[in-house]
């Protein structure tokens, strides 16, 4: 019987062991996995929130205005007119050009350095004008 006892004891010792070490994987598994969402929703933020200064997109557009048009409005069928884009399309397809994701032999030098600030602010540049000048 007490023996029984000392075993129930020990097993009922040995569960709470089981449980405490259960539980603190858990709160290191969610501290881990919190850990690692906010980083890597800080970094997602860094890249969405690099904010394009249009004075310095204007310096940065002078190469582009050859084919775009000085006021971002293209007078060639086959180039498209930035003025008034969506800012961040502007930033997604010249990321797109630069990173070769989108091909297009003529674009491509003119935007192969950029760095992300520079294309954001070219795309803040394009995005201020207007597409009816
Ligand atoms: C030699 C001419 C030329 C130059 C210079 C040039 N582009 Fe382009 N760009 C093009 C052409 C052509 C396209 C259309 C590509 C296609 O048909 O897919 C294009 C497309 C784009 C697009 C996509 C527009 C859309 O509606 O999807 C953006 C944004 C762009 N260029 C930005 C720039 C920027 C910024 C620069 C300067 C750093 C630049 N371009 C310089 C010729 C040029």
């Amino acid at each position: 019987m007490s023996q029984h006892r000392v075993s129930g004891i020990t097993i009922q010792f040995r569960k709470l062991g089981w449980d405490r070490i259960l539980s603190t994987i858990a709160v290191v598994l969610t501290l881990v996995v919190c850990f690692r969402l906010d980083l890597d929703s800080t970094v997602v933020q860094a890249q969405t929130t690099l904010k394009g200064d249009p004075d310095r997109g204007k310096a940065k557009a002078a190469l582009c205005a050859a084919c775009h048009g000085v006021a971002g409005v293209s007078v060639n069928p086959l180039w498209p007119s930035l003025a008034g884009q969506q800012e961040q399309y502007l930033v997604k397809q010249i990321k797109a050009f630069r990173d070769l994701e989108r091909e297009e032999i003529t674009m491509q030098p003119f935007v192969e350095n950029l760095s992300d600030q520079d294309v954001a602010d070219l795309a803040a540049f394009y995005a201020g004008l207007s597409p009816c000048p």
